[in-house]
């Protein structure tokens, strides 16, 4: 019997010119590098000038375009996971279609929940595809957070980053075992418990602006390691695979520590742990993506290989997906 599974059949990413190092970091804030680099992992990010969240998704989906040899005809629907939008309404993900020239009619959404963004949107996307009602998808994950950055504020702004990932999912027909091609499961996750920890200050409906990003450090790091194992661990349960069997754990890039210590949790080798956070920062919903197509451009991550993506973020939300690339 045919079974659909949603395959990744192209990748994209893209980050604004301007890199903010450490250095640069200690000159706007009471900070230095050796603090920013033992502490986080991070040693540069990389902000957006004139350009906004439609550019840097444009750009990365233009690859993914490229890299999957289809134009952008192809395309059925568009999912963009982001938390800074270029406007409030309508959504980001429409203009990027625009841009890239789909044809109307085509599908075209954001999507909210922060760091995870990109793993909710890869399941929506995947869901819709093994239903019949898309054959082809752009799932984006693009984030400006340096507008919602309090660049005043040193315990947030040396986390995080601008940039963007994409990748393209066509439905494949498969077997419907764990030697697929494809997206093998995905699993997502939401707390509300939490919502205080990490959230902006503002938003449309409170406060009428956006306002920055602020959150308890602690709190978030002593939630997150849990968070990462448990969904990595169900998408391997529900994908029918065991975790020590994978060829690469790609965790949301939040900081060094935390990602270390999902990788010990899960008892996985160094080596299969993903990692991209010096040159980036956190870079939210676009962390996994950009990640995913840099190991991807570079060599590292090659076709067949079996990942597990995993995600957690402001909500809390949390996610993860078993894929055979
Ligand atoms: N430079 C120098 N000193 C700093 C800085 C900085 N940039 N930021 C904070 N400090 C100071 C603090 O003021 C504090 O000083 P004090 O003791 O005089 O008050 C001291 O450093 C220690 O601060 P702590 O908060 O105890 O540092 P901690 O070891 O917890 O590290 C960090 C802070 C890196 C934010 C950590 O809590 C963490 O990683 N939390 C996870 C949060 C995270 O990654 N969030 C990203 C978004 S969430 C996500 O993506 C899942």
């Amino acid at each position: 019997m045919k079974f659909i599974r949603s395959k990744i059949i192209g990748h994209g990413h893209y980050t604004p010119k301007k890199v903010l190092t450490n250095d640069d970091m200690a000159k706007i804030v009471d900070t230095n590098d050796e603090w920013i680099t033992t502490r986080t992992g991070i040693k540069s990010r990389c902000v957006v000038e004139e350009e906004v969240n439609s550019d840097l998704s444009f750009h990365a989906a233009e690859m993914a375009l490229k890299t999957a040899k289809i134009s952008a005809q192809d395309i059925n629907l568009i999912v963009l996971a982001t938390i800074t939008p270029d406007n409030t309404t309508p959504a980001t993900a429409i203009r990027v279609g625009q841009k890239l020239g789909v044809k109307s009619g085509t599908p075209a959404f954001d999507l909210s929940a922060a760091c995870s963004g990109f793993v909710y949107a890869l399941t929506m996307a995947d869901n819709m595809i093994r239903l019949g009602q898309v054959k082809t998808a752009l799932v984006i994950g693009a984030e400006t957070l340096s507008k919602v950055t309090d660049w005043t504020d040193r315990n947030t702004c040396v986390l995080f980053g601008d940039g963007a990932g994409a990748v393209v999912l066509q439905a494949v027909e498969e077997n419907g075992t764990n030697q697929d091609i494809g997206i093998l499961s995905t699993k997502i996750f939401a707390d509300g418990n939490n919502y205080d920890h990490l959230k902006t200050t503002g938003g449309v409906s409170t406060t009428q602006t956006t306002g920055f990003i602020t959150m308890d450090g602690k709190e978030v790091f002593k939630a997150a390691i849990g968070c990462l194992a448990q969904a990595a661990e169900e998408a391997a349960q529900i994908a029918g695979i065991n975790v020590k069997d994978i060829d690469w754990l790609l965790p949301h890039q939040a900081n060094i520590r935390i990602i270390d210590g999902v990788g010990k949790k899960l008892e996985l080798p160094e080596e299969k742990v993903i990692v991209n956070i010096a040159p980036h920062g956190n870079t939210s919903a676009a962390s996994i993506p950009l990640a995913l197509s840099e190991k991807i451009t570079d060599g590292t991550i090659k076709k067949g290989d079996l990942i597990i993506l995993t995600a957690m973020g402001a909500g809390f939300t949390w996610g993860g997906a078993v894929i055979r690339l």
